[in-house]
């Protein structure tokens, strides 16, 4: 066997592949010059430490540059004892893709972390065929409602509706009780999404009472993925925000109901799965849910 050819060439990356695995990923989704991967998803960024993350990648023939491929993997937990793997950042340069590189990276990723004690994986992905044949399944529900739908009064008195991100907005966001349970190192990225349209609302004493994030960039464009507050709270802020966005959907699901019980009143409008799942089923499906930044 070539040396380095132990793993089938793949690698772990370190700080120094930051700029190439930039250049990857930002040219893979298809950002424009001066757009970077890593606005919409700083988890994947190889600079920033993040416990229990993989960065997996495969030289090209010259070397030094990453060519050919980067696979990524976090462990994230929704409730202990059930720890999640979560696979992102797929992506083989267009000049070598069709050759295999993204099945043998991802065959690479999950045996490495099996071997870790790994027994469940998921993904998002708008094109299943890769996943599917790794055995991957579509998985649990979530759904969609355009804003306008949505009742609610205006604001009231001194009620102040703001547009834009607050550092206090990690800790209002914190108190949600459905999600993945995130690091304090991967909640403190929510401020490095640079393309969330973040919305607020807060009482005549300036305190936080809803709080509400549309897109991530090049991902859920138009959806309302993330939020926090009373139901008077967020059906005031919703009101505003279809005034101003009323293409607006709001993205939510079944297990949500238990902390936002008027939920169950909206008719969904779309229906997409909530992940591609491979591996043993949750303990807990039933709870399961992933806000739009869970998977930034
Ligand atoms: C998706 C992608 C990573 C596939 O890489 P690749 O190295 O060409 O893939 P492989 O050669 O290993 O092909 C594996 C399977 O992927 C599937 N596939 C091909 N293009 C695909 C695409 N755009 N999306 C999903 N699956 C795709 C094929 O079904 C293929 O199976 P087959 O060999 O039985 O036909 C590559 O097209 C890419 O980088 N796209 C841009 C970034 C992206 O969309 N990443 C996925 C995010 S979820």
């Amino acid at each position: 066997m070539e040396p380095g050819r132990a793993n089938g060439g793949w690698r772990s990356a370190t700080p120094r592949d930051s700029h190439s695995l930039d250049q990857l990923c930002s040219e893979g989704f298809g950002l424009s010059e001066g757009q970077s991967f890593f606005d919409d998803f700083p988890i994947w960024d190889i600079r920033r430490p993040i416990d229990g993350r993989l960065i997996e990648v495969m030289d090209g023939p010259k070397g030094s540059q990453i060519l050919s491929q980067l696979g990524s993997v976090r462990r994230t937990s929704l409730t202990e004892p059930d720890p999640l793997t979560l696979v992102g950042a797929v992506v083989t340069r267009s000049s070598v893709q069709g050759r295999g590189l993204a099945r043998s990276g991802l065959d690479h990723l999950l045996r490495k972390t099996e071997a870790q004690g790994a027994r469940s994986w998921l993904l998002w992905t708008g094109d299943d065929r890769l996943y599917r044949s790794m055995g991957f399944k579509a998985f649990g529900s979530q759904w969609r409602t355009t804003i306008t739908k949505i009742s609610g009064n205006p604001p009231s008195g001194q009620q102040r509706v703001r547009r834009g991100w607050s550092p206090d907005f990690t800790a209002f966001l914190a108190k949600r009780t459905r999600g993945l349970q995130m690091s304090e190192a991967e909640s403190g990225m929510l401020r490095n999404l640079k393309n969330v349209d973040w919305w607020s609302l807060r009482s005549p004493g300036e305190q936080l009472i809803a709080v509400a994030g549309i897109g991530k960039g090049i991902d859920l464009g138009g959806i309302l993925h993330d939020w926090h507050g009373s139901e008077a709270a967020l059906r005031t802020l919703f009101v505003e925000i279809a005034r101003e966005l009323p293409e607006t959907t709001l993205l939510y699901g079944s297990p949500l109901f238990a902390e936002y019980p008027w939920l169950k009143q909206l008719k969904p409008e779309f229906e997409d799965p909530l992940c591609y799942w491979r591996g043993e089923p949750p303990s807990r499906p039933d709870e399961l849910w992933f806000w739009g930044c869970d998977s930034c």
